[in-house]
């Protein structure tokens, strides 16, 4: 039977409320006074990554179907992000974002803007003026050895990550990112072996005997070489081009945040800020304009319980579904999308046009999923029934596409011969 397009503009997962997790599809500028009427002083962590002003047209490569599920590869080329605003425009969109971020940390909050040689002049400059010189903690280098080498000047192997706090009152959880101290230097210390073999240190100073243990965690200093970058088949890659490791983000998010408390990234692309304040037990707040990163977070946030506020979708497909009942359970079976005319690339097929499905519940206007389909490379075949427990309520069905739509449908279980 063909089922009925609705208008919705927020889904939840995992029966998640906004209070947990949550994703704002759109223009952050556009954005952020909503983001300051709901959130004003209570944000404890910002991680910022824009664009680097690199004039490029970012794309990223789809997995369509089957085949690409099967050889793990995409062959679909779509747009990601555009970073080609000007000088003037994008220095006034930085500055914008960095005053609307001031206002939504706490006074003990942090902010950690991540840039390379392009702009960190100027956005340097610009963090001083909103936040106050006094208010620069680090300029932290974070230096990786991927991508080519040239001969032409020394190769640019490291970003900068500008960390500034709110006030003075700032809560740096230093203790939480220690690491394993590098192999003991050849120094002037006195060295020795303690009853359980540790091999520790000392030296006299001022009539007082400090000793250090070799194998104490020792805090990391502003150069951050010890955290590499992704590799070309980094099973961490989600296919978004500009990803960040997991592994950086973590350590951001433990030292500048607790457990509870919310993160917030303003660009947040694959959501690997996001993932980092799940995985280490934060709650966050993310924006990002591009339509590929809906479908990105769906996955990548997949064992999370998060909220979120989409763009309306264009080029929604007919779609054709029967119902039936179990014990308890609906089973729901999709036979079938039929996309507008002309709106599918012509190399994509209509089955293969749908990433994923899953079906659900209207909960206060938002689509409670309750059930996904997705396909994997342990599986790639995407599955054409789902079952969902029997709620009250309106039941739903969301077909997500390749090119980062998202389309719902009511389904009336009256209309379906249920016996
Ligand atoms: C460098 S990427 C972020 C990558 C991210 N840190 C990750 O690990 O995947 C910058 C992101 O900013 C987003 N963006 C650019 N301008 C934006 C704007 N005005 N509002 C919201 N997002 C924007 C782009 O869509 C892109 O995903």
């Amino acid at each position: 039977m063909k089922l009925e397009p609705i208008v919705i503009s927020a889904e939840t997962h995992r029966g998640a409320n906004a209070e947990y997790g949550r994703f704002l599809q759109g223009d952050i500028l556009r954005l952020l006074p909503t983001l300051i009427e709901q959130y004003e002083g209570q944000v404890k962590l910002i991680y910022m990554d824009p664009p680097f002003q690199t004039g490029d047209k970012f794309t990223m490569r789809v997995r369509v179907g089957e085949e690409d599920w099967r050889r793990g590869r995409g062959s679909l080329t779509l747009p990601a992000f555009s970073d080609t605003l000007s000088r003037e425009e994008y220095y006034d969109m930085m500055r914008q974002v960095l005053i609307g971020c001031k206002a939504l940390l706490r006074d003990d909050g942090m902010l950690f803007l991540h840039v390379d040689y392009r702009t960190s002049a100027r956005l340097r400059l610009l963090l001083d003026e909103v936040f106050g010189e006094e208010n620069f903690l680090n300029e932290i280098i974070w230096a990786y050895q991927t991508g080519g080498r040239t001969r032409r000047y020394f190769s640019r192997k490291h970003d900068v990550i500008f960390f500034y706090r709110k006030t003075d009152r700032y809560d740096f959880n230093l203790e939480e990112v220690m690491v394993k101290p590098d192999a003991p230097k050849n120094n002037h210390m006195k060295r020795h072996v303690d009853p359980d073999g540790r091999v520790y240190r000392s030296m006299k100073v001022g009539g007082k005997v400090y000793t250090y243990y070799d194998d104490d965690p020792v805090a990391p200093s502003d150069v951050w070489n010890d955290l590499s970058h992704l590799q070309q088949r980094d099973p961490e890659r989600t296919g978004y081009d500009t990803q960040k490791p997991l592994s950086l983000l973590i350590r951001i998010v433990r030292c500048g945040s607790r457990a509870d408390e919310l993160v917030f990234d303003p660009f947040c692309g694959s959501g690997t800020a996001l993932a980092a304040a799940q995985y280490t037990g934060r709650r966050f707040l993310g924006v990002d304009q591009s339509p590929l990163v809906p479908n990105i977070l769906r996955r990548r946030l997949m064992q999370f319980s998060y909220e979120m506020a989409l763009q309306p979708s264009p080029n929604a497909p007919e779609c054709d579904a029967n119902l039936s009942a179990g014990v308890g359970f609906y089973e729901i079976q999709l036979n079938g999308v039929q996309f507008p005319e002309g709106s599918l690339p012509p190399s994509v097929s209509q089955w293969d046009a749908i990433d994923a499905w899953a079906a659900g519940y209207i909960v206060d206007g938002a689509f409670q999923c309750a059930a996904e389909a997705r396909r994997s490379q342990r599986a790639p075949q995407l599955l054409n029934r789902l079952n969902v427990p029997v709620y009250s309520g309106q039941l739903a069905l969301a077909i997500y596409d390749v090119m980062g739509g998202q389309h719902y449908y009511q389904i009336r279980p009256s209309e379906f011969n249920l016996s």
